[in-house]
């Protein structure tokens, strides 16, 4: 058994003495997604025998590892975090369901891990087909400020189940012509709205979109569905009864609180209920509402795609087309260390301007999305959105991610507060989210962290500047921290509590 192996046995444990004796827990995202849930849910799943995705769908991706020694890496985008672990995996009703991608994602698992992951597919999930996909661009385009989706059709399945005429994956198990009939339903409630649009539309495209073909998408449908047929059931009535029978549980939330539907910062957000309070409606367990909260948030919070960023360092596009224009530098080599070296020297002598900081981060954090892999632009820690993402989550644990991000830094720049209209907003409160881009956040410089503390594991082992950081910010957002994240690997983190040692 190797060291970091041993490592991470240890940090199991203390997360378990810490929280062992929750039967559920919720684990969300605080920022705008990307923030390493799959890293804590690795870390917490050896205790618990389901885990349940209770939001989003394939524009989510998580990455965790097998419990082999060496680990082997499993990205997911749909199934849920602890298929590497051998657990039960649950895709609850509030998640979207993409097929096709599922069951190559799920072949793919199987290659990876070598056994078939148990997996159950809520039968109420609303259904993609690749007319939504081009729908959905269709609306990007005619949008005037876009959102900069994923590209996977979540807004729209989740706008058409709310007009109620979507599919649901129980349709896929009804006779043929009853598919049949629901598709074609669904195509011909947006004939109005497309002939509408009629002048400002590409004609090829738009018949397309007016004149998909019901029978061929539920041909193409019916030839999959048997493949899943073993795993769709009523998740709700099921979770409960192994809830009943002491079965432990983990709620996972895909993207985060600046993404979710209504709390998040509107209209730039995906479709899903990503905040905690997600769980309890997109898995359909009352027991979630008193389940334990964790809220995972990053040091240097990133997003993708359009949309309010109060703390951030740099313009969005660049950011997205920087690592197309040196895709050398997210290579591991000499070449990526000597900028990173050189670019730390400049920061610390306060010769890098706020765009040079944010390439600096985007390439040691190696930000680029999951799915998409567009560049993550960068901000400062910024308290006070993480004040409301508090709010709104009421965790009982955070957890900070990329923590180690801060190493080697002589000053660290802080959001302290937000003005909105000349005055200071009281903690937890936001301007209503379209205005959001208003506010002047104010920052303050925080003792840097001038130790490497990539892969640190134990509280004692860290530099008395970083414990000093954690303490103060553990202070000032009054919600303990479970875990420190301190790099890419599965045991780089430290588990709390996390207390002065004089
Ligand atoms: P959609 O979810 O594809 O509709 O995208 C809506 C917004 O959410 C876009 O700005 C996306 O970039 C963002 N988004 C969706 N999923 C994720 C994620 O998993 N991580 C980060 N951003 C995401």
């Amino acid at each position: 058994m190797n060291n970091k192996y041993e490592q991470l046995l240890a940090l199991q444990k203390s997360i378990q003495s810490l929280i062992g004796k929750e039967t559920a827990i919720i684990v969300s995202g605080g920022q705008w997604g990307d923030e390493g849930k799959g890293k804590v849910i690795d870390l917490l799943a050896s205790n618990f025998d389901i885990l349940v995705r209770f939001s989003g769908g394939c524009n989510a991706g998580h990455t965790t590892y097998t419990i082999d020694d060496p680990p082997k890496k499993v990205v997911s985008h749909m199934i849920p975090c602890g298929a590497a672990q051998n657990k039960t995996c649950v895709i609850g009703r509030g998640a979207f369901f993409d097929l096709e991608r599922f069951i190559n994602e799920y072949k793919e698992t199987v290659d990876i891990i070598g056994i078939n992951p148990t997996v159950y597919i809520d039968e109420g999930c609303p259904v993609w087909t690749s007319w939504h996909a081009e729908l959905e661009r269709w609306f990007e385009d005619c949008r005037e400020n876009q959102i900069g989706t994923t590209g996977r059709a979540i807004g729209l399945i989740a706008a058409i189940r709310d007009l109620r005429c979507g599919i649901v994956v129980a349709d896929l198990f009804r006779p043929r012509d009853e598919l049949v009939k629901a598709l074609t339903q669904l195509y011909r409630s947006f004939y109005p709205l497309l002939e509408e649009h009629r002048e400002k539309t590409d004609p090829d495209k738009l018949w397309r979109l007016l004149d998909p073909d019901p029978e061929e998408e539920a041909d193409k449908l019916l030839a999959k569905a048997p493949l899943i047929e073993s795993m769709v059931k009523d998740t709700s009535y099921w979770l409960d009864d192994q809830l009943s029978h002491g079965q432990k549980v983990i709620a996972e939330g895909a993207q985060a609180t600046g993404l979710d539907i209504q709390w998040g910062t509107v209209p730039y957000v995906s479709a899903g209920n990503s905040c905690a309070s997600g769980a309890e409606l997109g898995t359909g367990i009352p027991a979630f509402a008193k389940a334990a909260r964790i809220l995972v948030m990053k040091a240097l919070p990133t997003r993708v795609g359009d949309g309010p960023f109060p703390s951030e360092i740099w313009n969005r596009s660049e950011a997205e087309q920087f690592p197309k224009k040196f895709p050398e530098l997210f290579e591991k080599g000499e070449q990526r260390d000597m900028y990173l070296q050189n670019s730390l020297a400049r920061i610390n002598e306060s010769w890098a301007c706020d765009a040079e900081c944010a390439q600096y981060f985007q390439v040691l954090g190696d930000e680029l999305g999951a799915t998409t892999k567009r560049g993550r632009s960068i901000g400062d820690l910024d308290i006070p959105w993480m004040l409301y993402a508090i709010r709104i989550n009421k965790p009982d644990f955070l957890c900070l991610t990329r923590f180690d991000m801060l190493s080697g830094l002589d000053r660290i720049h802080v959001v302290e507060n937000y003005l909105y209209n000349d005055e200071e907003l009281p903690p937890g409160k936001l301007p209503y989210p379209k205005f959001l881009g208003e506010v002047v956040p104010f920052r303050r410089q925080w003792t840097g962290i001038k130790e490497n503390i990539s892969g640190c594991s134990k509280w004692e082992d860290l530099p008395g500047s970083a414990q000093h950081f954690v303490l103060r910010l553990q202070e000032l957002l009054g919600v303990p921290f479970l875990m420190l994240g301190t790099g890419p690997g599965r045991a780089d983190a430290i588990v709390g509590p996390f207390e002065y040692v004089p």
